[in-house]
């Protein structure tokens, strides 16, 4: 059985994006009101008492957009000071990044994994959902201060959708060409916007795969992390590209992490509603800590059986919280 050690912090479910793949525009969404959220005291007791103490040690903050939440420096700052803590991330669209990069890593953070759809501003703009000045260069001035600042590795998400980005693979695959940084291809899933899905579909990893390798070659690459990537590289290029491929090969057998949204539930699969449990309303309740870790053991040992093959049993197709309520 796999160890089960990644722990998905969502902060807030608001975002400054409106991602057409994600919560595109138009979508009423019932925000988490304030006092929902857990508090910073409250997070930091549930890692604390319950997470670490069942084995927990690898950490990544999620949100919706974590950097909207008030606090997030002290918050990174905590979790990193815990002994136990082997690994704090973040994944950020990096729009506010610039001003806060510097920060974020003097307060212990170390790997952030950014959404960059595009480079080309027009398109950029349109998957975000933006109409005003273009967002394109303030997010790429994000990415270059997590660079400078020293963030390792540096990791750049893009979501592949047909007609809407896919022609662009050859150019953001060529960023690695020159550039120590890790471009991951996302195969889109159905959750967040099952309507764009239905319509766009998604492009199985193999068939970019024959695209970059006819354009510039590829190999495997001998770096494999613990994520849910297939790692290869261009002959000679500084950097990596990673393929997620969860609609094409399943790789729930791997699977290491369990989510706590930003109002306290924690959920042991992203695809698969089944086994949440309501760890916020147990805290305030003044449930006894040791009762919620067992409650937390009890479900890892479910959670092989919770996951997107067995859906079916928990998820009738349709998703009751999307991808910024569960930070992806
Ligand atoms: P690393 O620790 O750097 O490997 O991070 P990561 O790739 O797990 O995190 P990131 O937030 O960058 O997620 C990238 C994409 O992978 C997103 O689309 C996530 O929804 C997806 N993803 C991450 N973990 C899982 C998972 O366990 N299952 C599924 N189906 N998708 C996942
Ligand atoms: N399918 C695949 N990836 C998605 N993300 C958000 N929505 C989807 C989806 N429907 C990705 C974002 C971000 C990560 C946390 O999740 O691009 O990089
Ligand atoms: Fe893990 Fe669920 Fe993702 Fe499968 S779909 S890898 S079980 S989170």
């Amino acid at each position: 059985m796999n160890t089960v050690d990644y722990l998905r912090i969502s902060l807030i479910d608001r975002c400054n994006f409106r991602c057409q793949y994600c919560m595109p525009e138009g979508t009423e969404l019932d925000y988490i009101l304030r006092q929902e959220l857990l508090a910073h005291e409250e997070l930091l007791t549930l890692l604390r008492e319950v997470f670490i103490p069942v084995g927990f040690r690898k950490f990544r903050l999620t949100g919706g957009e974590p950097l909207l939440r008030p606090g997030v420096v002290d918050l990174v700052r905590a979790i990193a000071s815990f002994p136990e803590t082997q690994d704090l991330a973040m994944t950020t669209n990096a729009f506010l990044l610039a001003g806060m990069a510097q920060d974020l890593y003097d307060a212990g953070l170390r790997r952030i994994n950014i959404s960059l759809d595009s480079l080309a501003p027009e398109t950029f703009d349109k998957i975000i959902g933006n109409r005003g000045r273009s967002r394109w260069q303030q997010t790429w001035d994000g990415i270059q201060a997590a660079h400078r600042v020293g963030f390792d590795p540096l990791k750049l998400n893009i979501v592949v959708i047909p007609r809407v980005n896919d022609q662009e693979v050859l150019d953001l695959a060529a960023l690695t060409i020159e550039r120590q940084w890790h471009v991951r291809f996302i195969e889109f899933m159905p959750i967040g916007n099952p309507e764009l899905f239905g319509e766009r579909a998604w492009v199985p990893s193999e068939e970019l795969r024959q695209r970059i390798c006819q354009a510039f070659g590829l190999m495997e690459s001998h770096v494999r992390g613990n994520g849910p990537a297939d790692v290869f590289q261009i002959p000679n290029a500084k950097g990596t590209l990673g393929f997620i491929s969860q609609m094409s090969e399943c790789f729930c057998d791997r699977c290491n992490r369990m989510r706590l949204s930003a109002d306290g539930w924690l959920r042991p699969c992203l695809l698969n509603e089944t086994g949440q449990i309501d760890l916020k309303t147990a805290l305030r309740s003044g449930v006894n800590l040791a009762d919620l870790r067992e409650q937390v053991r009890e479900l890892l040992l479910l959670k092989p059986e919770i996951n997107y093959k067995q859906r079916d049993s928990g998820t009738a197709g349709t998703y009751t919280r999307t991808m910024s309520q569960i930070g992806g």
